[in-house]
């Protein structure tokens, strides 16, 4: 058996290219005691580690070349040389882009076989725990409240919405083609959309929003964030949840105009934060979660690329905006 491996080969200049990978093959590695082998079957490709290859994901460290491309996947234990996990035991790891991965088994976390392996990472995993926090614990949703998000299609952003509908709020969603902004409203369940592409964004924002924003879920920055400061509401909160509109460029704009008047003037809450940092909560956020799946109050997309060598045009396609949900890499069955 061979270890297909996808390589970081050269770090993107201007916008991330599928020729910024390479695709090699390797044996696959054996294990030591207290370790698991584990076989990829998909891998989740996320906007945040474009920033990662950026260099602007501090947490991220320095980007390096000639490593294989770091990924969250979910796989299936192979070989195990624990006692605590078997194999077969389906669990969640840091697979990175390749058909196998050696963890110690304190590194990966044993997961259900009972739904769809994709949710593992995408309701289930980081994304939708990240919709999660950044709603409950800065946002603070009441019903009535208006919610904006930006990015609403993607795997965070499609998610918020639909949480933020369980707590009675009006949400408007933001996103690029008019087919896109079609999609938040007849399928994703927002109550209104909005192209930050079209030339009256602006004020097409102003009139989705016409009693002003009360939570701010900003997925963006960037002009998008520029725009919806000028509507934001006394004591409204402001998720900063990443920077997708800067990540794909070797030139990042500055900050937008507002800051810190706007803040000051409508005692507006603006607060940054990571996933990890609710790492104690994550049990329970995942059981209210999938209390929302099973009721029919959350309905989570995977878009699924087939194939780990599709990877690389599977994130340069995200970037692009190509993707509607999270986005599955099927690696294996
Ligand atoms: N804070 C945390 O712990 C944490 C954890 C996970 C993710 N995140 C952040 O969450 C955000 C969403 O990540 P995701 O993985 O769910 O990605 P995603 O939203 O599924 O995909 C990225 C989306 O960004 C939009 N986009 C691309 N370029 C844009 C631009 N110039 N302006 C506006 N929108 C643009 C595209 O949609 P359109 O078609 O709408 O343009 C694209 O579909 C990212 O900023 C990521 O860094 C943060």
């Amino acid at each position: 058996m061979e270890n297909r491996q996808i390589l970081i080969d050269s770090l993107p200049e201007g916008k991330l290219a599928e020729s910024n990978y390479k695709l090699v093959s390797s044996q696959v590695p054996a294990i030591k005691e207290g370790e698991v082998l584990c076989q990829t079957i998909a891998i989740t490709i996320g906007a945040g580690t474009r920033a990662g290859l950026q260099g602007s994901a501090s947490y991220a460290g320095a980007p390096k070349t000639g490593i294989v491309m770091n990924g969250t996947g979910v796989a299936r234990i192979v070989d195990s040389q624990c006692d605590e996990l078997s194999v077969d035991d389906l669990v969640v790891c840091q697979s990175g882009w390749q058909d196998f991965s050696v963890h110690k088994h304190t590194q990966v976390q044993k997961v259900s076989d009972d739904i769809d392996p994709g949710h593992h990472l995408g309701a289930l995993g980081t994304n939708g725990l990240t919709a999660y926090f950044g709603l409950m614990k800065i946002g603070e949703p009441t019903a009535g409240d208006t919610v904006l998000v930006s990015a609403a299609a993607g795997s965070v952003g499609h998610m918020v919405g639909q949480m933020a509908k369980v707590y009675g709020c009006r949400t408007v969603g933001v996103s690029s083609s008019p087919e896109k902004c079609a999609l938040l409203t007849t399928r994703l369940g927002y109550d209104e959309s909005v192209s930050y592409l079209s030339p009256d964004f602006r004020a097409e924002l102003k009139n989705a929003c016409p009693d002003g924003i009360d939570i701010y879920f900003d997925n963006t920055g960037g002009d998008i964030l520029g725009a919806a400061l000028f509507r934001m509401n006394e004591q409204s909160r402001i998720a900063c949840c990443g920077v997708v509109s800067q990540y794909d460029t070797s030139t990042p704009a500055g900050g937008p105009k507002g800051i810190p008047g706007l803040l000051i003037n409508k005692r507006i809450r603006m607060q940054g934060f990571l996933v990890f940092d609710y790492l104690s909560e994550y049990e329970a956020a995942r059981q209210q979660i999938k209390a929302w799946i099973d009721s029919g109050e959350l309905n989570p997309l995977n878009d699924d690329f087939e194939g780990l060598e599709k990877a690389p045009a599977a994130f340069v396609d995200l970037l692009r905006g190509g993707n509607v949900g999270t986005r599955i890499v099927r690696v294996s069955n």
